[in-house]
């Protein structure tokens, strides 16, 4: 396998740079829009939960949103596909917080994230026998490297080539490059993918062109699967790197704008909401309360007991006003109550 940086590359083709030009300006403007809303953690969560949905199902793993929300509330609802899910949103909020801690992104960043994903394949592949398959036929696309000294010194290598500042190459492309080439090294037995493309988000964030991990390609993947495969097969096989950048960053620009989109959505639900719920429960009401209500889309009486400073009493009372007048619904899983927010959840599951 080749070492980064892929030095003899033109990165400039006309091709390039129109996409990186779009690419560039659809980002720039998520990211402003995206600092100008209050209760970033809101926008985050519901991006990311979405984000988690589309990114398994890549791997086939398949729920809905709401047992996803129901393994969220910790009721002790059980799925296996909706754990998942859950898992993979959790590596999301952690890698996240690393790189702001850190400011670099190392291997044993990436470890630690494929082991909250695929807790039973956990570390650097050592054993060989790990091949890319074509899941139709069964026939071996591409055998990764099998040594473990050789998959370790490529991920130092990579490691090198994310953390390298005085690299004058804009970041989106580097983000094309480390993405394939983190999926060519194909470091673990499995999760492989989702940790891949949530090693593309860190990066963005890294490199400041986002200041939250709110861009996910996989929807765009997963819409274009078969292409996603087969230029990444042509770039490996040969040199056909240009289309496998433009791809890339077409997704980046769709994504963007997509993602503008969502947020727009998110926050006109959030104002209609808050204003059916002032109107009808004015007593009731507190910006503490509604933010609670958007958090996840699940709400707890102790969540709300705890976040507006309440009794429990008081609390149930609220959330009970809220089931009655039609801005929540009621719903006992196990031994747990729960107060759905089913306009959120409509509204991310169109997404
Ligand atoms: N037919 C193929 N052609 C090219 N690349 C492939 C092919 N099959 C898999 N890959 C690469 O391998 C990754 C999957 O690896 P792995 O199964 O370890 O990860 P995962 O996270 O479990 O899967 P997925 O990406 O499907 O969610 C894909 O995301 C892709 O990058
Ligand atoms: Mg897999």
């Amino acid at each position: 396998m080749r070492l980064l940086p892929f030095s003899n590359y033109n990165l400039k083709t006309p091709k390039i740079l129109d996409a990186l030009n779009e690419a560039s300006r659809s980002l720039a403007e998520l990211k402003g829009f995206a600092n100008s809303i209050p209760n970033q953690h809101i926008l985050i969560n519901a991006i990311t939960i979405s984000e988690a949905k589309d990114s398994s199902a890549i791997e086939n793993i398949v729920t809905s949103h709401d047992s996803i929300y129901k393994v969220l509330t910790e009721s002790g609802f059980k799925e296996d596909a909706a754990k998942e899910v859950v898992d993979y949103r959790s590596a999301i909020w952690r890698g996240y917080s690393l790189i702001k801690e850190k400011g670099f992104i190392s291997t044993n960043v990436l470890i630690e994230l494929q082991s909250m994903i695929e807790p039973n394949k956990t570390g650097i592949r050592k054993t060989p026998g790990t091949n890319l398959v074509n899941s139709k036929t069964g026939e071996i696309i591409y055998t990764p490297p099998q040594a473990e000294r050789e998959i370790r010194d490529l991920l130092k290598n990579l490691e090198d080539y994310i953390n390298d500042y005085d690299d004058e190459t804009d970041p989106l492309i580097k983000m094309a490059l480390i993405h394939y080439q983190f999926e060519t090294i194909h470091p673990f037995y499995d999760g492989n993918g989702r940790t891949g493309r949530i090693l593309n988000v860190l990066y963005l964030v890294l490199s400041k062109l986002l200041d939250s991990p709110i861009l996910y390609l996989s929807n765009y993947i997963n819409k274009h699967k078969d292409e996603y495969y087969r230029l990444f097969t042509e770039f490996r096989e040969n040199d056909e790197y240009e289309n496998w950048i433009v791809y890339i960053l077409k997704g980046v620009n769709v994504t963007s704008k997509n993602t503008i989109e969502l947020i727009k959505q998110i926050q006109k639900e959030m104002d209609s909401y808050k204003e059916e719920f002032a109107k009808k429960l004015p007593k009731v009401y507190s910006d503490e309360l509604l933010n609670t209500l958007f958090y996840e889309v699940y709400t707890k009486i102790s969540y709300v007991e705890e976040k507006c400073r309440v009794t429990r009493q008081t609390a149930a009372t609220y959330l009970n006003a809220l089931v009655g007048v039609g801005l929540l619904e009621y719903e006992k899983i196990g031994r747990e109550s729960i107060y759905k927010n089913t306009r959120l959840i409509d509204l991310l599951s169109k997404f």
